[in-house]
């Protein structure tokens, strides 16, 4: 079994095999000796692991209830968060128990925001089971859910106490949501590492995945450790995210996946970038080679013009700039302030 620490807030590890969800009891026992657990998840991952992890937990000792919400975005709301409240309240929860959010990255966020605001905040573990959740979203303590203005307005920095990463829960996904897990992968080699860009390139990803992943999440939680909140350093987590949460808001968040849309702005903004200069000639071609080695797209046909209105965000975003990542080369990054007459010319270079 692969240890990644990740030293904030007191520290916490991510453990990462194949086949360890069947251990999950033992492995919170060690971190957590008191207290029960309320199992949150949602109706698909129930169906493949909510017995699995229940009787686990059990099976250490751990006293668990199990709370499943409907799959989705759509659930990812203040809805589901009373509802999870009721169900910790109903069932006796206090601050010395916990939650363990099972699934992918909506479950991991909302139930990572209950267990953040619920009697002030509880401890919590991650047992992600997409790609997404796995390679991102379980590691770095952003929760929070979507209101209608737009996805993840409202939340808090609350970090897991631990998170567990069973590589066999990706073999259960569609190749598509395979390859959507691997965009964000791709995206911590581009901006931190050639050696994993290089490994993803060179080598058979799916019989390397706990290698590929121990580097994924280190990578990640490096980034975590040096700016937990974003000020700075983290910001270089959004690459490929501008022009991939246009992508998304164009779609209105069902036509394309979210590592299907970043993979779109990585490959757009890498080969802009390597036009005016601000790339090393070459590293479009081999991330474009990547992406289609992982069934990632490279392109799509909405308009640029459209998409520039939707990435400019928010009023504040505007009187500072634009904050752009950019790759300067494979494993190397850097955050460029635009105004928005830049960003517009950039865009639509
Ligand atoms: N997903 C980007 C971050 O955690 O900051």
């Amino acid at each position: 079994m692969e240890k990644v620490t990740v030293n904030v807030r007191g520290g916490y590890d991510i453990l990462i095999d194949s086949g360890i969800i069947d251990r999950c009891g033992e492995l919170i026992k060690a971190v957590k000796q008191n207290g029960k657990c309320a199992v949150i998840t949602d109706d698909n991952v129930d169906k493949y692991y909510g017995e699995r992890v229940i009787s686990s937990l059990e099976n250490a000792g751990i006293k668990a209830e199990k709370y499943v919400f409907p799959h989705g975005e759509a659930s990812k709301n203040h809805s589901t968060l009373l509802k999870i409240y009721d169900f910790l309240a109903e069932h006796g929860f206090t601050r010395s128990d916990f939650i363990a959010a099972l699934g992918g990255g909506v479950v991991g966020d909302t139930a990572g925001f209950a267990a953040a605001t619920y009697m002030r905040g509880i401890d919590f573990v991650q047992i992600p089971t997409t790609g997404i959740s796995q390679s991102d979203s379980s590691v770095g303590g952003k929760t929070g859910v979507d209101i209608k203005a737009g996805k993840n307005l409202v939340g808090a920095f609350h970090q897991p106490r631990l998170v567990i990463c069973d590589t066999d829960t990706l073999s259960t996904l569609t190749p598509e949501f395979f390859s959507d897990g691997m965009a964000e992968v791709i995206k911590h080699g581009m901006i931190k590492s050639k050696e994993l860009f290089e490994l993803l390139s060179t080598s058979d990803i799916k019989a390397n995945l706990v290698d590929i992943m121990k580097r994924n999440v280190s990578i990640k939680g490096k980034v975590v450790e040096s700016d937990e909140r974003e000020k700075g350093e983290r910001m270089l987590l959004n690459f490929g995210h501008t022009l991939g949460h246009a992508l998304e808001k164009y779609y209105d968040f069902t036509g394309l996946t979210h590592g299907f849309a970043i993979a779109v702005g990585m490959s757009t903004f890498t080969h802009i970038a390597e036009r005016r200069g601000m790339c090393k000639t070459g590293v479009a071609d081999k991330l474009d080679a990547l992406f289609t080695k992982c069934g990632l797209p490279l392109t799509d046909p909405a308009p640029m013009n459209e998409l520039f209105k939707l990435s400019l965000g928010d009023k504040k975003h505007l009187a500072s700039g634009m904050n752009i990542v950019i790759c300067t080369d494979i494993g190397k990054s850097e955050i460029v302030n635009m105004s928005v007459d830049e960003y517009e010319k950039f865009l639509k270079d």
